[in-house]
């Protein structure tokens, strides 16, 4: 939205402008700022302005306006005493005018008391005989207080509808979050839900009624009219449930839609299904933006790691949206960045939620064996992950758990009290498929998917464990002499997650040709996403396609050091009855990646043996295929 305030001096046109600036979340400009040098020297040696003086102060401020649409609007306040100055910064249909009227008596009084009073009654009677009377906009009396005044303009801007910067389609957590802080960044947002009888009734108002302080939001129930409150071309960001409600959301859309409209998908769709939709929609000159969000309702709300790929010219359209609402790396740069084609975006964010899983599950086991197998109350797990924290190990993940160790309800740890089924909503296992698919070892986060699936047979590990007479035994040896083993072990379980992750994300960028950038990808990973580390930050910085992710700088020498430590933890843990899946799944990798001979001899010979396969010999290298009649 942009609105001009304007009057003679004297009309408290800086007051009302600066008030509805900071109301409705915008930048205030005041037209002294905009003018030349030549024109500042004339008013201080106090000769009056020309009309033709005025031609590059007046256009400076048009540009200024031309530069704040663009970016969400600004209030700007400016005598504007001639309609032939008002046309020239009349440079968009966003323009709301204020312009300030009043008795000249009172506009006299009110000068006269302010403090740095310098102004003549001659000067202002001259401004009056110059104004002229505007052919468009609102005249607003000034009899009245500033917040009277604010009052009425904001009633008039409200019954004045604005074309919306932005529409956001879902009002669940994530769409309501985003929505607010894409408002509360001055872009102006059309909120949808859809309406439901009895179920889903007045959502988006019920969002826009709850926060009040965000005047540049409005809620539909309605499609055809939410997209006509939309500034063409249209943004529309989805934020509503993967799979088939996508599909069905833009049949619907589609047809209201216009060539060059842009739609983001931000949920957590699978990547194939997006690589469709941006084919789809290009087909009808439409651009489709599968887009990764990360960072949960706080994220959302506050600063999330944003993942957007697909259509560049659409990236484009939204870039600095994107880049308000994102979180903010070490250096103050936006979490945010153009993925690459196809559905890229949200396979990152894929592959971004499946180190999520490894990374819960390392530390769920680690929480477990802590607890159960070293006897650690809860408050010295947490104090344990707290010291961790607060060096190269320091994570959002072992910050959380460290923190709802320590959580009570009625006095009670509520931890104990929740059901150890853990739920999941098929990232973690459509990564475990990506990489069967292109025959990348994916073990260990596989096993943070299987974890879950073991965890969601509840009552058959309870009938098992009274069968088998399951228990966990306790450590003998101390934790002392324990804990820098579990640490180093668990610093090289975080490693070998996430180098699984970077190479299957490698792997398939390499063969779709998408050209993947990890420091980059990595970087927008250091902040406002659940995966956000030290780690990664070393991965960001050290990242590079000609080391492998085991020998970059910062890693190697963990993986050298850490992984005695890490079997012993997992061969200690296996003993006294703990399910380590991930930690023990990750050393077996990590030893099976860096042994030089390994027992896939076996394999061949076997597999020669029952069904002539052939085999190639170590002393042949030219690959040639031999079989042997094993049985003869
Ligand atoms: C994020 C999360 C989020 C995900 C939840 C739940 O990056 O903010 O990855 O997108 O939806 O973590 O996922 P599961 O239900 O599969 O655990």
């Amino acid at each position: 939205m942009l609105v001009i305030v304007t009057g003679v001096s004297g009309t408290g046109k800086s007051t009302l402008g600066a008030l509805l600036a900071e109301r409705l979340r915008l930048p205030f400009f005041d037209a002294d700022q905009f003018h030349p040098e030549a024109n500042i020297a004339k008013m201080s040696a106090g000769q009056p302005l020309t009309d033709e003086d005025r031609i590059p102060w007046l256009q400076a401020m048009a540009d200024q306006l031309i530069k704040s649409e663009k970016s969400g609007g600004a209030v700007l306040t400016c005598s504007a005493l001639k309609n032939s100055y008002r046309e020239r910064l009349a440079v968009s249909d966003a323009i709301r005018w204020i312009h300030l009227t009043g008795d000249r008596d009172l506009i006299w009084e009110r000068m006269s008391a302010r403090k740095n009073h310098f102004m003549k009654a001659g000067m202002l009677d001259s401004q009056i005989a110059l104004w002229e009377k505007p052919m468009t906009g609102y005249l607003l009396d000034i009899t009245g207080t500033p917040e009277q005044l604010l009052e009425a303009s904001l009633n008039y801007l409200k019954s004045q509808p604005m074309k919306m910067k932005m529409g956001v389609i879902g009002m669940g957590v994530m769409g309501k979050s985003l929505a607010l802080n894409l408002a509360e960044k001055g872009v102006s947002v059309s909120l949808y839900n859809r309406f439901v009888a009895g179920k889903e009734e007045g959502i988006a108002q019920k969002v826009v009624d709850e926060n009040p302080e965000f005047s540049n939001t409005q809620a539909f129930e309605d499609l055809q009219k939410f997209v006509d409150s939309l500034e063409k071309p249209r943004r529309i960001l989805m934020m509503i449930p993967a799979g088939a409600a996508i599909d069905a959301q833009l049949d619907t859309l589609m047809p209201i839609l216009e060539k060059d409209d842009l739609v983001i998908d931000g949920g957590n769709s699978f990547y194939k299904d997006s690589e469709r939709r941006v084919e789809r929609l290009k087909e009808v000159g439409m651009h489709f933006l599968p887009m990764g969000v990360s960072g949960g309702e706080e994220g959302a709300r506050k600063g999330p790691s944003i993942m957007p790929g697909g259509n560049a010219e659409g990236y484009a359209m939204v870039e600095d949206f994107l880049g308000r609402i994102s979180a903010k790396d070490k250096d103050g740069k936006p979490c945010v960045t153009y993925v690459g084609p196809g559905g890229s975006g949200h396979f990152i964010k894929m592959v971004h939620n499946s180190i999520e899983y490894g990374e819960m599950q390392v530390l769920a086991e680690l929480v477990h064996l802590l607890r159960f197998g070293f006897g650690c109350t809860p408050e010295k797990v947490s104090e344990i992950f707290t010291e961790w924290g607060q060096g190269e190990l320091k994570s959002f993940l072992l910050e959380i758990t460290a923190d709802l160790l320590l959580f009570k309800e009625n006095g009670e740890l509520l931890l104990d009290k929740i059901l150890d089924q853990a739920g999941q909503k098929g990232t973690g296992a459509w990564s475990l498929t990506t990489a069967l698919e292109y025959g990348i070892p994916y073990s260990p986060l596989a096993e943070s998917v299987n974890a879950r699936g073991v965890s969601g047979e509840k009552a058959m590990r309870v009938a098992f464990s009274k069968t088998f007479h399951h228990e966990f035994k306790k450590v003998e040896g101390s934790l002392e002499t324990w804990l820098p083993k579990i640490k180093a072990a668990y610093s090289l379980a975080r490693i070998i997650n996430h180098e699984v992750g970077f190479r299957l994300m490698k792997t398939v960028s390499d063969t779709k040709d998408w050209k993947l950038n990890f420091n980059e990808i990595s970087r927008i990973w250091t902040n406002g996403c659940i995966i956000r580390s030290g780690l990664m930050e070393n991965i960001s910085a050290n990242y590079s396609d000609s080391v492998s992710f085991f020998e970059m700088e910062g890693v190697k020498e963990q993986v050298i050091s850490g992984r005695k430590s890490l079997a012993e933890l997992v061969g200690l843990g296996l003993t006294h009855g703990f399910a380590l899946p991930v930690m023990s799944a990750g050393i077996n990798y990590l030893f099976g990646r860096i042994t030089a001979e390994s027992s896939a001899s076996v394999i061949q010979a076997q597999r020669d043996y029952f069904g002539a396969h052939t085999y190639q010999r170590k002393d042949d290298p030219s690959g040639k295929a031999y079989h042997t009649e094993w049985s003869k």
